[in-house]
């Protein structure tokens, strides 16, 4: 339990500040011992008739020194907590304020305010860093101008950087250095940013449409120096594409990307000096893979696109963080899909969706995009925000189009520039900027869990009508959503047929219905025969639609939909289907025969000639054992482990010589990283996949060879995690040798952590155990401990093996970076939030943890929300 009881913060309760400050003129000495932070503000009440105190946040902060304007404080004049620092009586005009304190950046494990990574001082700010590194309002709307002096040892610490432009620089006589910033722009805290250290800059410059030049720099540590390119191409695109698509201009002259190797998360977008995970720079095509390729190129757009949707326009408080991070996702999704495929874009964001959001919304720390209540808002760096946040701002642009969203964009930049605002405000820009009504549309924000909506179709054959009934399922004490619902009807031969709705006089072969009331019956005109809907296409919303089909019409639409969304999500359902129909004779303990149907669904995919390459790949993809347990009342484990496991071996020998042939044709196209050849490696890898379930010596024999002749990190990690699930000696042959060829790049080394925690094999609970006492795993690095702990609590059946071994020990690795990192502490606990979906007896075994955790006596508050809400 928690000595202090935590207390929950409200949005309700949101007040304007009592004090602004203006600007803030900060001075650090990094020295190994202690860090010096000297911070001179200009305060200025908001009301000049008040008579309230300054409360300033600070945490594990020693103050030295106290001024109000230029007079020492005497005890008596204030008071210091563990976490404030309160003047009760200072001047009704503007003031300055002066503190100085110490912090020990090398003793910071948590990774928040000013820590050390490989021998170099970072920061990370957001969400309520900056006061861990000295006492300050460090809430977003408060806006301050920012300079920032760094002095440090010359050697160790060449490089200094911080927010804006270089003004001042120089040496002093004992070896060190110093560099002044000042960043022009009023920033809250949460984007003020220090870097310190030996690192190699690659450069290079990007003209804005105005004709500006801007220097580009990517910062990483010197052995890396052969890892930047594709980071610094992925900026120069990033940065004409919000020029382009949403006129967009990047502000200062220089903008700048560190690259760290201990990061609690993706990157850090603050002002013109993002902090990333190495993990989303650096690579190289025999480092990493296209996934890593398309994340870099996605992440660095991501923080990009910051500067205009969270740092010039940002929130007014954190209840509001999806008005920055809803958004940015939006922009960085829509940028990925024009810049590599929509189809496959659209696929892969709506499984991170169903997948982790929706079951989010399952759980007891399910919450509406826009949360109303916290106690650690690093808790609420969540899918919902995030991914949930990014498909409600989609929604906007489903309805007004892409048009009236660029208006509404527009509008709010117009409007908001330099501002600090909420959610309401957004919203607002996009009515008024289409003269539309979007107040039903709030209840997106408002209201937590993931609408479900059920449909219904009838064939009027003599008035050649087809009516959809749509009925939204509202839980108690909610409101009905307004959802746009994108439908196609497809002919007998596979077309879409014309559209009318029976009010419209035009014709569309998509057309999207907007769903408002409860329940809605929409009819179409001039329908010459009984249609198959295509329903949700895009998925244009997030929500579950229920329609009942046969597998013969799943199979139907898997093979024409026009939207390629759809023809995938008719494969899903059906193989879904087939691995329900299974499983219950599994349970009956009747053989298990695949339908013939599925099975010659998948053939035709695998023989189709016109399908792209990176499609028919997820399209050969089953949904996971994670997914498929959602869908259940009460996650069958074993059971769907079994079964899909089933499915897969009964796939890899029906369609051997087919899975064989795909294997040979797209084998030998030459590494690039263009789409098309990123889509014959992932058909090839897929196949490869299939023919290892098999596990004879030929199939492992092809395995062993892409494994040896690979020249890209694709190959040879796909082929080793085919490896791994063998049973022979090439598992350990091909393990030692990619350790003994990576040991000396940690985000590769990651990758042999996590394959090996991906195994589906019956010991992989006991290796997991072994290489927690490898002398290259570091439960401080979170990339090593995500790497093999977070991965292996993804593998379904082999973390929720029976006898509970596996909760004890993640329960285990809780506890410990409890202390160390209490951020990662609370997302590790989080695989026990779904612990009621399970059978009784697992159940019991994950209570017993979590009611193990919440009695540990110095639990954080990162924990203990997650736990207490979880146990409630
Ligand atoms: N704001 C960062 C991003 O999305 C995420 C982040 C949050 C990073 C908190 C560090 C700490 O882009
Ligand atoms: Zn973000």
């Amino acid at each position: 339990m928690h000595p202090e009881n935590p207390q929950a913060i409200y949005r309700k309760d949101y007040h304007q500040p009592d004090f602004f400050i203006e600007s803030i003129d900060l001075h650090f000495s990094l020295d190994e011992d202690v860090t010096l932070v000297h911070s001179q503000m200009v305060i200025r009440p908001r009301t000049t008739n008040q008579t309230v105190p300054l409360v300033l946040q600070g945490e594990s902060l020693v103050l030295k020194n106290l001024k109000l304007n230029g007079q020492v404080l005497n005890t008596h004049d204030y008071q210091v907590d563990k976490i404030h620092l309160t003047i009760p009586t200072v001047p009704t005009q503007s003031f300055t304020l002066e503190t100085i304190v110490e912090i020990k950046p090398q003793e910071n494990t948590a990774l928040t305010g000013l820590y050390k990574s490989s021998g170099n001082y970072c920061t990370q700010c957001e969400a309520e860093g900056f006061r861990r590194i000295t006492y300050f309002l460090d809430r977003p709307d408060v806006m301050a101008r920012y300079t920032t002096t760094i002095v440090a040892d010359k050697n160790r610490y060449p490089v200094l950087l911080s927010n804006g432009n270089r003004v001042e620089y120089g040496e002093l006589t004992d070896g060190r250095h110093w560099v002044k910033w000042a960043d022009p722009f009023p920033k809250p805290s949460y984007l003020f940013a220090l870097v310190a250290g030996n690192l190699h800059c690659h450069g290079g410059k990007f003209v804005t449409r105005s004709g500006r030049e801007v220097r580009l720099e990517i910062w990483v540590e010197p052995q890396n120096h052969d890892q930047c390119e594709h980071a610094l191409q992925s900026l120069a695109k990033a940065m004409r594409w919000d020029e382009e698509r949403f006129g967009l201009e990047y502000d200062l002259d220089i903008y700048m990307i560190v690259a760290v190797s201990d990061f609690n998360m993706g990157a850090m977008e603050n002002k013109g000096l993002n902090v990333f995970n190495a993990k989303f720079v650096l690579c190289r095509p025999d480092t990493a893979t296209d996934d890593d390729y398309e994340n870099i190129e996605a992440v660095i757009a991501h923080e990009y696109f910051h500067n205009w949707t969270g740092n010039r326009v940002t929130c007014r408080d954190w209840f509001q963080l999806t008005l920055k991070e809803g958004l940015t996702v939006f922009r960085d999704q829509s940028f990925t899909e024009e810049m590599t495929s929509a189809a496959v874009k659209r696929i892969q964001d709506v499984r991170i969706l169903r997948t982790s959001q929706f079951a989010e919304d399952q759980s007891p720390m399910a919450h509406p995009i826009r949360p109303e209540s916290y106690i650690e808002m690093n808790n609420f760096y969540t899918v919902t925000v995030y991914n949930k946040g990014a498909e409600v701002i989609r929604l906007y642009q489903t309805l007004l189009g892409k048009d009236g969203f660029r208006r509404g964009m527009d509008l709010y930049f117009q409007r908001h520039d330099g501002q600090a605002v909420t959610c309401d405000d957004f919203r607002a820009a996009m009515a008024d900027a289409n003269k539309m009504d979007l107040s039903q549309f709030e209840r997106w924000y408002d209201q937590a869990g993931t609408p479900v909506v059920d449909v219904l179709g009838t064939y009027n054959a003599l008035e050649k009508t087809y009516s959809l009934t749509l009925r939204q399922q509202i839980p108690a004490n909610l409101q009905a959503w307004h959802i746009p619902i994108a439908v196609g009807l497809l002919g007998k031969n596979g077309q879409d047929l014309p559209l009318q709705l029976a009010t419209e006089t035009n014709s569309n072969r998509t057309c999207i219905i907007e769903l408002r009331e409860v329940e809605q019956t929409v009819t179409f005109v001039n329908i010459p025969e009984a249609p198959i809907p295509s329903l949700l296409r895009h998925f244009s919303a997030p929500i579950k639609l229920n329609f009942s089909r046969q597998r013969e019409e799943l199979a139907f639409l898997m093979a024409h939909d026009s939207d390629p969304f759809n023809r995938w999500e008719a494969g899903q359902q059906l193989a879904q289907q087939v691995i329900f129909d299974l499983l219950a004779d599994w349970q009956a303990d009747k053989p298990l025969q695949l339908d013939p149907l599925f099975s010659n669904a998948v053939l035709k995919i695998l023989q189709d000639t016109q399908l792209e390459g990176s499609i028919k790949a997820l399209m050969l993809t089953l949904p996971t054992e994670g997914f498929l347990g959602q869908q259940q009342a009460e996650v069958a484990v074993e059971g769907l482990f079994t079964v899909r496991q089933f499915v897969l071996q009964q796939l890899a020998q029906d369609h051997y010589t087919q899975w064989l042939t795909i294997y040979k044709a797209n084998h030998h196209t030459p590494y690039s990283n263009e789409a098309s050849a990123i889509a014959c490696r992932r058909l090839k890898n897929v196949a490869l996949h299939y023919l290892c379930r098999l596990d004879t010596a030929e199939t492992t024999a092809l395995a062993e060879q892409q494994f040896t002749q690979s020249d890209n990190m694709t190959d040879q990690q796909s082929a080793l995690s085919c490896l791994v699930n063998t049973t022979g000696t090439a598992k350990t042959i091909a393990l030692t040798r990619f350790y003994t060829q990576w040991k000396e790049n940690p985000l590769v080394l990651d990758k042999w952590f996590s394959v090996q925690a991906m195994s589906y094999l019956p010991d992989t609970f006991e290796n997991v155990q072994a290489l927690l006492q490898h002398s290259d795993f570091n439960l401080k690095n979170p990339n090593r401990a995500r790497s093999l702990l977070a991965v292996f609590s993804q593998n379904q059946a082999q973390f929720h093996r029976a006898d509970g071994l596996a909760y004890q020990l993640q329960a285990d690795i809780v506890l410990q970076l409890n202390t160390l990192n209490p951020q990662i502490a609370s997302r590790f606990v989080s695989v026990f939030n779904h612990w009621r979906r399970f059978d009784p007896a697992r159940q019991a075994l994950m209570q017993t943890q979590l009611t193990r955790i919440i009695q540990h006596p110095d639990l954080s508050k990162d924990v203990y929300e997650v736990v207490s809400k979880s146990l409630n």
